[in-house]
């Protein structure tokens, strides 16, 4: 017997009928409630759920068939069970197409209106488990999805965190370029989202998707993580020779004037000439200003910008200069090493140091190529790796030409020499202007080392006003 009682409604014109169903339902543990015709029945099932509702079939007003009608449209989880005198097997037929649960005839024995109330509840009883177990499955799908959905949240914030810090890291041995990597990823999803927004030309079918935009910012964040791997010194180097070495030498220079001096009048005495103050002091101012010379040419070469050619043409003396060591030895004024980084024709670096700082390219490819990748960020090293070749096979590490170079490492191209023009933060530059950084790039796309349809796209779509607009 049920705990709580499962409500039946009995609907019949027939008041004696009605009073002894109930009864008999009432007697054997169940909650029963009568209606008198199908109008007062639907009612009551309006205000509350039976799970079984006995009917007759011939009724004034609303017949058994349409109240079963009515009855779905009300409450379908509702099982109605047909009681008719005047049987006919099309009847019942048409009494269980019509939705009916059962069909019973009159006059019937208790047994079988039980039996049928048996069946139907025991029915419902399984359509309701199967409800509430479908339920719970929803509600756990849902609850997993949501803890599936903010776990990789959080991946994906970690992962952002990481890329910060790594990001942090560069910069932080490379102050003078802090901003670049932010910048960089700035620039190239901005050139890449002009890119999917181009209709016709060589880029009119070339289109992104959501995942490689963000691949693409994380190659463009990292593409200088190698960096970490170039010593400091080099890293930063603003001048061929740093302050102390070059103290050393501008020394050595004014030194070696004396020395001259010494010699003049060394070799004077030894002719036996007579003191004159006039010719010691022409003599001094002599080699007073031979030394300012030479010192002014050392300061002017250790600077990083283009070597003037007389300047360069004029160090080649310094070769066979020597001076007077404090170990009694003549030595070399300038060391090889040294003479060959004042004549570096352009920019700070000695063809050693320039190839350790492009190992940078080297180094983030190595860095990337350890991180475990999802599939959906796979792409991230290869681009990186390229970010420094150029079209016509001139880049490096790799020189690749232009059909090996990913598309995406050519817009990286763009977005990094632009900002290494234009950032304001660089130790030996001063910015340059947007319109003369854009003219720069423009000579390298026609020279073939970037690609000029990307470059006009960057241009067109004012791409660089990214990371140059206040
Ligand atoms: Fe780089
Ligand atoms: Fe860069």
């Amino acid at each position: 017997m049920n705990a709580t009682p499962t409500p039946i409604l009995v609907v019949d014109d027939e008041a004696d009928l009605r009073s002894l169903l109930v009864e008999a339902f009432q007697d054997s543990g169940h909650e029963a409630v009568s209606a008198a015709s199908g109008a007062q029945a639907l009612e009551l099932v309006k205000a509350r759920h039976f799970p079984v509702v006995f009917t007759d079939l011939n009724m004034p007003g609303m017949s058994g068939l349409e109240l079963i009608k009515e009855l779905h449209a009300v409450d379908p989880r509702s099982f109605p069970i047909l009681m008719t005198g005047f049987a006919t097997t099309e009847a019942a037929i048409e009494a269980l197409k019509r939705g009916a649960y059962d069909f019973i005839t009159k006059p019937f024995k208790f047994a079988e209106i039980e039996a049928s109330l048996g069946r139907a509840l025991s029915h419902y009883q399984a359509l309701r488990e199967n409800e509430a177990y479908q339920q719970d499955l929803e509600a756990r799908v849902e609850a997993r999805t949501k803890e599936t959905v903010k776990l990789k949240d959080d991946i994906e914030r970690l992962f952002e965190g990481f890329v910060d810090a790594s990001v942090a890291a560069i910069e932080a041995r490379d102050p003078t370029t802090s901003g670049h990597s932010h910048r960089v990823a700035l620039l190239t999803v901005g050139l890449a989202e002009a890119v999917n927004t181009t209709e016709g030309g060589a880029w009119g079918t070339f289109r992104l998707s959501e995942r490689q935009m963000r691949e693409l910012r994380y190659a463009s964040l990292l593409h200088d993580f190698g960096k970490v791997g170039v010593r400091e010194q080099v890293l930063v180097k603003a001048k061929k020779l740093d302050e102390p070495r070059v103290e050393v030498l501008l020394q050595r220079l004014h030194q070696r004037g004396l020395e001259l001096e010494v010699e003049a009048l060394l070799q004077a005495w030894r002719e036996g000439r007579p003191f004159d103050s006039t010719i010691l002091e022409g003599m001094k101012a002599d080699s007073r200003a031979e030394a300012l010379r030479l010192i002014a040419l050392v300061q002017q070469s250790n600077e990083p910008s283009v070597l003037p050619k007389e300047a360069a043409e004029e160090l080649v003396h310094l070769d066979g200069m020597d001076f007077q060591h404090w170990s009694g030895h003549r030595k070399p004024l300038v060391d090889p090493h040294d003479l060959a980084a004042l004549r570096i024709p352009k920019g700070s670096l000695t063809d050693e140091e320039r190839r350790e700082v492009e190992s940078h390219v080297t180094h983030t490819f190595r860095f990337l190529e350890k991180i475990p990748w999802t599939d959906e960020l796979g792409g991230v090293p290869a681009i990186a790796y390229a970010h420094h070749e150029r079209l016509n096979g001139r880049g490096y590490p790799r020189k690749l030409t232009s059909d090996a170079i990913p598309a995406q490492s050519k817009m990286m191209a763009i977005s990094d020499v632009f900002d290494a023009l234009a950032a304001s933060d660089r130790p030996y530059k001063v910015a340059v202007p947007v319109g003369k950084a854009l003219d720069i790039l423009n000579e390298e796309a026609k020279a073939g080392l970037m690609d000029p349809d990307l470059f006009r796209i960057f241009v067109e779509a004012k791409v660089y006003e990214r990371t140059t607009q206040k």
